[in-house]
């Protein structure tokens, strides 16, 4: 993909309406500090277009990113970040569930699990989630850079049993340090979004 032109276009809370987009979406969603923004930036080719931190719960609003004017990438607010009370995580979940289920132009979900941890609880439940809604999600094994080469399969076997993904599924591992597996994805978006 060639990017002519990126914009955060819109910025969503709790409390705002989605936007209707009549371009194509494809969203992002992981536990908190899985790596979601760093990715985006990888996708855009920048450095901190999206907001990255090493403090979990940097993102904590759905943002639309404009490219070219063709697609939407979509930032959504990490999950499972202990330092926020239980009402606001639930108002999270609730955001993040109503957009799954109200945007008519979402074309992709990717889900982002470490590749060094086994899925946790809520990966589980944001995995259902996404299937629930009628989606087959891609898994992003991110920060792929943190562990050995050799280690790699059997880290993609712990994440494909953790999760008990349904067969075919695919996971991707990826690392926004080393750019690896960036151009697998931006095949996956272009076909899911324009094939
Ligand atoms: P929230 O916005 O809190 O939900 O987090 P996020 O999922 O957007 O994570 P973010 O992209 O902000 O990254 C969190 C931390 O992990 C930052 O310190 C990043 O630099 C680091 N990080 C992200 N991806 C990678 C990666 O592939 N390799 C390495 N080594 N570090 C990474
Ligand atoms: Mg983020």
């Amino acid at each position: 993909m060639v990017i002519r032109s990126i914009n955060l276009e819109t910025v969503c809370g709790v409390t705002s309406t989605l936007p209707v987009n009549d371009k194509p979406e494809v969203a992002f969603a992981g536990k908190s500090n899985v790596g979601k923004s760093s990715l985006i930036n990888t996708l855009m080719n920048r450095k901190a277009y999206a907001r990255i931190s090493a403090t979990p719960g940097k993102t904590q609003t759905i943002n639309f990113y404009n490219i070219n004017d063709e697609l939407y990438l979509v930032d959504l607010p990490g999950y499972g970040y202990a330092r926020v009370s239980e009402k606001e995580k639930e108002q999270w979940g609730k955001m993040i569930e109503r957009y799954l289920h109200s945007s008519k132009q979402l074309k992709a979900v990717f889900l982002l699990i470490d590749i060094r941890h086994d899925p946790s609880a809520n990966d589980k439940m944001m995995y259902r989630w996404v299937v629930e809604q009628g989606y087959q999600p891609v898994i992003i094994a991110t920060k792929l850079d943190k562990i050995k080469r050799s280690q790699v399969q059997k880290h993609v076997k712990m994440i494909k049993e953790g999760l008990a993904l349904v067969p075919g599924t695919k996971v991707i591992p990826f690392s926004s340090a080393t750019k690896q597996g960036k151009d697998e994805i931006w095949e996956l978006i272009e076909n899911e979004c324009f094939g």
